[in-house]
């Protein structure tokens, strides 16, 4: 079965089972700081699993764009990626196990679904500790479908609790579903899924979140009982095709003989650096289509860090030519259809262009570099007699830190001169100099959940407030291009060419300050993205087509689609004050604010 009829499938099944199927969300958090990019299929929906309501309503499915760069160490083996599509289904407080449990069991046993034979699966279910009891009633659920005992495994929270996706937030106990894909046809009698990585396969998971963990480390029951499932389309592609990898599907195999046809070297001689070429510019790509730009911050950064990583790897296998965008258009070709915001071929293929290009000048510029330090070497030799034999942790770091020429380069040169590099030493100045942003982007990766707090939500409210104020002095030509928030300030980035002057910034704070003395009721309502344009609601409608979305109006002030949430009345704001306003890109200003 190909990985496109899977995806239908997982729909059709779920929308005949009265779900909303929602688009997929950017692979950028709209609204939340705390991570750079969408790495779950819930993480866009946190708000609705604390009690929000979603203009959709309370079921929803969908296949979901998410980026993990956790594992990124691991691309290359049969199973990790850094970009994959998971398809969901969720109960906003409504169904809970017994539906969530039959459903996926018909979806995965079903003639008319995926048809895998019972024989073939084994669940696991949580064991029970002192958060939260054993999970009798779903291994009884499975039971009562014809799951025998003997193929579920009853496991800790280590393996069968999922979430929350940062310190705090929605969790709880799940259940989990594995394909066998040991040698035999059908497992033996005796087998454990939850210990057998080998043989048996995750494919599903259905989450049953229940529970709000705090800041104290206390699990705390939600306001309601939320599912929360996940199902790998790229994994389950694989198992269903009986693929040695994800590699081995249609979903990657077009890309790899992509490349092949532009290498020296062949997969099988190098399956690894195929594996994180085809990996990591799938990501990157979709990176692009959603606006990214390879930068050395943030976002942008990741993207840079997995395009360099990626040619790299070209190297390995010899490709004598510029070829990411060349790769970028058939990942294109091949996702569009799914994915039309990856339909702006010729801007995404410019990006890869300037960045390999950019990236080949540094390449050189570094070798230029590593040469004179070879000269010093030979000079040293020459004067003192004493021969240098390593590439000492500074002088590795300053290739890398000034002339972004990476370690494994250094290594490679150091190797082909018969030196050796100090990595340990490389890895102690790269400590003493953290660049702070970079290691924020890393800190982000980690995961982490929308922040909640009264703060945050202060701000998110004084952040339409801004957009409107900016529209208003400036004109309408400005749009929203980013936003984050921390608990301590706003950050707003918008299109407008040229710098405020001391007077707009002047009017623009008065106008935010004059929308808070107002104190207005904040209202909320919902409607289709046709109505909310025609009221003339601003935000960001991009990735938003067919769908209900939130609208929340300031009377008088403003009106603007968003997921919330927002304070009740502007009087909660206290005092609005810019405290920067600067250059974010080439006709994007940035806005730093405060709520004092
Ligand atoms: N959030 C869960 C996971 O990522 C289920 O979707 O596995």
């Amino acid at each position: 079965m190909f990985s496109k009829e899977i995806r239908e499938k997982y729909l059709q099944f779920f929308k005949g089972k009265r779900h909303a199927i929602i688009p997929s969300s950017p692979l950028l958090p709209e609204n939340d700081p705390t991570v750079l990019f969408t790495t779950a299929g819930m993480h866009p929906l946190v708000p609705y699993l604390l009690g929000e309501t979603h203009a959709q309503g309370n079921r929803l499915a969908n296949a979901q764009k998410c980026v993990r760069t956790g594992d990124i160490d691991e691309v290359g083996d049969n199973t990790h990626l850094t970009f994959f599509e998971m398809m969901g289904n969720w109960s906003l407080g409504d169904y809970f196990k017994k539906e969530a449990i039959e459903w996926s069991f018909e979806f995965l046993t079903g003639k008319k679904w995926l048809n895998i034979p019972i024989e073939k699966l084994a669940v696991s279910v949580f064991s029970g500790d002192d958060d939260a009891p054993k999970d009798d009633e779903s291994a009884g659920l499975w039971k009562s479908l014809g799951i025998p005992e003997h193929k579920i495994a009853y496991l800790p929270k280590k393996n069968n609790w999922w979430g929350p996706a940062g310190q705090t937030g929605p969790c709880g106990p799940d259940t989990e579903m594995f394909y066998w894909v040991g040698k035999s046809d059908l497992p033996p009698q005796k087998s454990d899924p939850g210990n057998d990585e080998k043989n048996w396969v995750e494919i599903w998971n259905d989450v049953f979140m229940e529970y709000n963990k705090t800041e104290e480390g206390k699990y705390e029951p939600l306001i309601q009982k939320n599912v929360d499932t996940g199902m790998g389309l790229e994994r389950v592609t694989a198992v269903l095709q009986d693929a040695k990898s994800v590699y081995e599907t249609e979903l990657f195999q077009p890309i790899i003989e992509k490349i092949e046809a532009l290498a020296a070297i062949k997969y099988q001689e190098n399956t690894t650096s195929y594996r994180i070429i085809a990996d990591h510019l799938r990501a990157a790509t979709f990176m692009a289509g959603d606006g990214v730009k390879p930068s050395n911050v943030d976002q942008g950064y990741v993207m840079r860090r997995l395009m360099r990583r990626a040619i790299r790897h070209g190297k390995n296998i010899e490709i004598e030519q510029d070829f990411t965008a060349i790769i970028a258009k058939k990942i294109i070709h091949m996702m569009s259809e799914i994915y039309p915001e990856l339909n702006h071929e010729e801007e995404i293929l410019k990006t890869f262009h300037d960045e390999e290009e950019q990236f080949r000048k540094t390449l050189n510029h570094g070798l230029k570099e590593v040469e004179k330090l070879l000269i010093g070497f030979q000079i040293a030799l020459e004067k003192t007699g004493k021969k240098i034999t390593e590439i000492s942790g500074k002088q590795a770091f300053r290739l890398y830190d000034t002339y972004g020429f990476p370690l494994e380069m250094t290594l490679e040169e150091a190797q082909k001169n018969g030196l050796t590099v100090d990595e340990k030493g490389f890895k102690k100045a790269f400590a003493e100099h953290q660049d702070l942003s970079r290691m924020g982007a890393e800190q982000k990766f980690a995961g982490g959940l929308q922040d909640h707090s009264e703060a945050t939500t202060r701000l998110h409210t004084a952040t339409h407030l801004l957009h409107a104020a900016l529209r208003k002095v400036l004109g309408d030509h400005v749009a929203q291009k980013g936003s984050n928030i921390t608990a301590e300030r706003l950050r707003f980035d918008f299109s407008h060419p040229d710098k405020m002057t001391q007077e707009q910034i002047k009017e623009v704070e008065q106008f935010v300050n004059d929308a808070i003395a107002a104190d207005v009721k904040v209202e909320c309502e919902t409607s289709t993205v046709d109505e909310a344009k025609k009221k003339r609601a601003i935000g960001l409608f991009e990735g938003k087509y067919g769908e209900k979305v939130k609208v929340y109006t300031i009377p008088g002030w403003s009106k603007e689609i968003c997921g919330g949430p927002h304070v009740e009345h502007t009087g909660e704001l206290g005092h609005f004050r810019i405290k920067k306003e600067e250059s974010s890109s080439a006709g994007i200003r940035r806005i730093k604010a405060i709520l004092g």
